[in-house]
């Protein structure tokens, strides 16, 4: 089963976040100059922060290339599938570009700010999780655009929460800059996972379920020491509850119920073993690995 929206839909979807996205440009090397930076302002678990954020921003060639790999244009006899995948090549490319100006611009306020000694260090540092191999892990097209949602809503209420402790103005600034771009890309998958709903109904439900009841951020089984650090830079984010985003997926489906009348037994059900699972059954793990 590859159940995949029709292009004419998805293209309305694609160009309306293009058509904000075309408008939301910032300069990341304006955002971070050194003169500007206050170190002094800075405490070591805000520093541990950015560089843990760094990294997980640093991987987009490993998210793109997985989106590349599961939606090519070529090697389709079925034409309908190379459009739906051309349409959604306009969103992956400029959401490729947000997201590595994310990681640069990171990178660049860690040298401003004298967390990285140089840029040659610091690439070094970076590339050494970059070349881990990286797959979202799921076979559905519905599913990887779920687990998106999900990691979009973390990293922008990650974002904001941080930036809500941070006293130094230039981080505070990136960081709500980087929470917009965010709160951007997860109302783009928002919208794309109404789209499933509405064309496809029922046959969803269970897949949306099995991402959320697996649901773990990016590079938590490969970012070295990344239970330690992912405690860590949950306590500069107060406030922030890694179980937020699943959350924020099952009002997401419940809000749905009133224009999908049929499917409002499968999603409460689906929401009542969203839920107990993790806050109930996961309670006692409460912090092991931190907001991300
Ligand atoms: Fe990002
Ligand atoms: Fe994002």
């Amino acid at each position: 089963m590859t159940l995949i929206l029709d292009p004419h839909n998805l293209r309305k979807l694609v160009s309306d976040y293009n058509r904000l996205a075309d408008d939301a440009d910032w300069n990341r090397f304006q955002m971070s100059l050194r003169s500007d930076v206050d170190p002094a302002l800075l405490t070591e678990g805000q520093k541990q922060a950015v560089v843990f954020v760094t990294h997980i921003e640093n991987h987009t060639p490993g998210y793109i290339k997985d989106y590349l790999s599961r939606f090519p244009v070529d090697g389709y006899r079925e034409v309908r599938n190379a459009m739906h995948n051309r349409e959604l090549f306009h969103f992956i490319v400029r959401w490729g570009v947000e997201e590595d100006r994310h990681a640069e611009a990171l990178s660049l306020y860690q040298l401003s700010a004298g967390i990285a000694p140089d840029a040659d260090i610091l690439l070094r540092e970076l590339i050494e999780e970059c070349i881990k191999p990286f797959s979202i892990g799921f076979s559905e097209p519905v599913q990887v655009f779920t687990y998106t949602f999900l990691q979009e809503k973390a990293t922008q209420l990650y974002y904001q929460y941080l930036a809500r402790m941070v006293q130094e103005p230039v981080l505070k600034k990136l960081l709500q800059t980087l929470a917009k771009d965010e709160s951007r890309h997860f109302v783009f998958f928002s919208r794309v996972l109404d789209a499933y709903l509405d064309t496809f109904g029922g046959k969803i439900i269970a897949l949306i379920e099995e991402v959320a009841l697996s649901y773990r951020m990016p590079l938590y089984n490969t970012l070295k020491d990344y239970r330690r650090r992912a405690i860590r830079m949950a306590r500069e984010a107060p406030g922030y509850d890694r179980k937020t985003p699943v959350r924020i997926l099952a009002d997401h489906l419940e809000k749905a119920i009133p224009t999908h009348r049929d499917l409002e037994i499968p999603i409460r059900q689906a929401i009542s073993r969203m839920l107990p699972d993790i806050f109930s059954g996961e309670e006692t793990r409460k912090g092991e690995y931190g907001a991300l």
